[in-house]
């Protein structure tokens, strides 16, 4: 067999880098329905559960009596377990529905109802019902800041700037756990310099994560992992209760606390015990809940190239973000490991997310280079921040992100930098030079960044942890160098730990650094024309990306100063002699000067009388004032023409030929693609119209196809037509011109 070529090429597409693989549900393998699943079931007795998705209470392992006793709501659980799933689910996407209901319901759902609920949906369904049972009204964003050399000025600049970016959240975490204290303190004083209130976390071993909290370097925890197996827990030396101690901990000091699952970590950590992704990860969000956690991360989050190499893997992710927010739970909903080479694939994936709208749409996007990403790679990167800005403005659709300018970029990386070096030097921290501050200010990653002694800096991060020194010396240093505005921020970040109004489920700032949460912003979506609508100033400055230009300086360029050596005779008369006669349109050489790929419009008339001479016939120009449109240009100069044969030249560079007779919208030779035209062709086009003048035989001027021009020019194409079209005289006839001119 001679290979195809179409399958060859296929082959390298991005697409078919991935993995893909065929369920295997005895492997955990399979992303929802494995044959091993339970159906639901719950039995109580004098109030307590005996029976939970057919298992008995007397073989219940750990989790199965965590959620049996912390997790359901057995007020409704009858009631939610009598009720039809399709019944759920059709409540889940219907707008008489309120979300406060579907969660009253869900409540007392066992793991497999959840699950038997979610078998009736539909992708767009799931996200119909994302956007109502997202708790929080406004949606946001997270960010990863991390850089392989974990070089504090640029952590700090780029903390800064995914501040000013718009994420409300910024994590962290370490390529050498030692140096977690200076990352913690990098991505603090960042962030407070680019926009105050932006928490922050370090996500590293839990004792670690603790001791960060609590010396007020990290004011979320994100990173408490649970899973739907026991074995699984218990092979990462933990329980429920452990998480939910822990739990505790944070939240007593002061610490928002997010728990982390996703499909995929028992199938990876080889214990799925034949159960389904979906059915394990409904699990997990009840152990969750019954921890008291007020959020999750979820969406598969570090496995997310597990379910996705399986079918339907990107709907069960879906699934489980749904599950967790109708479950009453903060989201933020994955988006965030590297899960494609597609960039196709991986933008289709978002959209689920993205247009319903979660607490935070990525649990991680990272605002660095991939490669600089610690995290395992980032999904979207700080390459794609326009993109992204773009899907904002296209779709009306509020990402949590914001344009910048290159300028405000720079300033607020420096002063960041800057920020950073003056805590370090008040601490005895190891120098930042004069080198390192220019380099963070301008780097794209690692790599545009000079080596640090890193002996230097973990003796100092070592020091640093055991040290008493607390968030007041550090916002006394900034305060000393000048950084009154950080200093206050991050003050202000250790006074809002002591309020602790931001443990309310699903709280952020806003940029007046005031909690907004599922209680003081819930989200009230109960169809169209409710619900959060990004408009005002938020719409606008989501418009006005750096990139767009105004209008007016699409035309501009094409504007100049009139032809001095075309002047108009009088009204142009019908003429018998033979020649070609070329018709301008009325804003030719007057109002606008030259053509959309810029050429001038005396060179392009010189062009086409050229062309026409060459045959020895002559020309007449006319121009036409009571039509900006080319078919009409060129039929009133074929009707005037003695010859019967006349071009039709719009401003922007559009030609015809036209034989009198014809009917307005036939034609000879047609150039709609008037980038693609060069004076060469404009020579040609007048030849030919002077051979079809003469009769002679004549073969059409070929022209290059260009199918990205009309992509690329079509605003202009329209700006400089409705420029033409302004001069339009409905009652002006044709005007006689004379061009003075030499031929070349
Ligand atoms: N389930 C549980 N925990 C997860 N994490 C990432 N993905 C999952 C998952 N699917 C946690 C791990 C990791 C951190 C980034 O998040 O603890 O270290
Ligand atoms: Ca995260």
């Amino acid at each position: 067999m001679n290979p195809s070529r179409r399958f060859a090429l296929l082959a390298e597409r991005d697409i078919n880098r991935e993995t893909f693989v065929d369920p295997w549900p005895e492997a955990g393998l399979t992303v929802t329905d494995s044959p091993y699943d339970p159906q639901p079931s719950l039995k109580l007795e004098q109030g307590r559960v005996i029976e939970m998705d057919g298992k008995a209470l007397a073989d219940f392992d750990s989790i199965d009596w965590f959620i049996a006793h912390h997790s359901l709501d057995l007020a409704v659980a009858e009631e939610a377990m009598r009720t039809d799933s399709q019944s759920i689910a059709r409540m889940l996407v219907d707008i008489q529905y309120s979300r406060t209901d579907v969660h009253r319901l869900v409540s007392g759902c066992t793991p497999a109802k959840l699950c038997d609920i979610i078998r009736h949906m539909t992708v767009l369904e799931m996200m119909m019902a994302l956007a109502k049972m997202r708790i929080r009204r406004t949606p946001a964003n997270q960010a990863h800041v991390t850089n392989w050399r974990e070089h504090p000025a640029l952590l700090a600049a780029d903390a800064a700037e995914a501040a000013r970016r718009g994420f409300a959240e910024v994590e962290t975490t370490v390529r050498v756990a030692r140096n977690a204290p200076l990352n913690a303190l990098a991505i603090l004083i960042g962030t407070q310099t680019g926009r105050g209130g932006v928490l922050t976390q370090c996500a590293v071993e839990e004792a670690l994560g603790l001791r960060l909290a609590i010396k007020g370097l990290t004011s979320y925890a994100e990173t408490l992992s649970v899973y739907g197996t026991e074995q699984v827990f218990v092979d990462g030396d933990d329980t429920p209760w452990s998480k939910a101690f822990l739990a505790s901990a944070y939240a007593s000091r002061g610490i928002k606390v997010r728990f982390t699952s996703g499909t995929g970590s028992e199938a990876l950590m080889g214990q799925a015990e034949q159960k389904s992704m979906l059915y394990l990860e409904a699990r997990c969000l009840l152990v969750t809940r019954g921890a008291g956690s007020q959020g999750v991360q979820n969406g598969s989050i570090s496995c997310i190239a597990l379910p996705e190499a399986l079918p339907g893997g990107v709907r069960a992710v879906l699934a489980e973000n749904l599950l967790a927010s109708m479950l009453g739970l903060e989201v933020a909903s994955g988006n965030d490991a590297l899960a494609s080479h597609s960039a196709i694939r991986k933008s289709a994936k978002l959209m689920l997310q993205f247009i319903p709208g979660t607490d935070f749409i990525f649990s991680g996007y990272s605002a660095v280079p991939k490669r600089d990403n610690l995290f395992g790679g980032g999904n979207f990167d700080a390459e794609d921040f326009d993109d992204y800005n773009v899907l904002q403005r296209d779709m009306q659709v509020d990402g949590g992100l914001r344009p910048i300018s290159e300028a405000e970029a720079l300033e607020v990386r420096r002063t960041a930098a800057n920020a950073m070096r003056a805590v370090y030097d008040e601490l005895g921290f190891p120098p930042i030079t004069d080198e390192e501050i220019e380099a963070a200010v301008t780097a794209h990653s690692s790599d545009d960044m000079p080596a640090r002694d890193l002996v230097a800096d973990l003796a100092a991060a070592d020091a640093f942890l055991e040290s008493d020194v607390t968030l007041l010396h550090i916002v006394q240093a900034l305060e000393k160098h000048g950084f009154t505005e950080t200093a206050r921020n991050v003050l202000e970040m250790g006074r809002q730990r002591v309020a602790g109004d931001y443990l309310q489920p699903s709280a952020i700032f806003d940029r007046n650094f005031q909690v907004q949460s599922a209680i003081n912003d819930p989200n009230d979506y109960a169809g169209p024309g409710t619900g959060y609508h990004m408009d005002g100033a938020r719409w606008q400055e989501v418009q006005a990306i750096p990139q767009a230009k105004s209008p007016q300086e699409f035309i501009e360029a094409n504007e100049g100063t009139a032809l001095e050596n075309l002047a108009e005779i009088g009204p142009a008369a019908a003429g018998t002699q033979a020649e070609v006669v070329v018709g301008v349109g009325p804003a030719f050489g007057t109002a606008l000067t030259s053509t959309i790929n810029g050429l001038s419009h005396e060179d392009v008339l010189k062009a086409i009388l050229t062309g026409i001479a060459r045959t020895g016939l002559v020309a007449r120009v006319v121009k036409v004032y009571h039509s900006s449109d080319c078919a009409a240009i060129g039929h009133v100069a074929a009707r005037l023409s003695g010859s019967g044969i006349g071009i039709g030249l719009q401003s922007r560079g559009t030609a015809v030929i036209q034989k009198r007779g014809l009917a307005p919208l036939n034609n000879l030779e047609l150039f709609p693609q008037s980038p693609s035209l060069t004076l060469e062709t404009y020579e040609a086009i007048g030849e030919n119209a002077a051979r079809y003048a003469r009769n002679q035989p004549t073969t059409p001027v070929s022209v290059k196809i260009d199918n990205s021009a009309r992509l690329r020019l079509i605003v202009k194409t329209a700006l400089l037509h409705r420029r033409e079209t302004d001069e339009v005289d409905p009652n002006c006839p044709p005007i006689e011109l004379y061009f003075n001119w030499e031929p070349a």
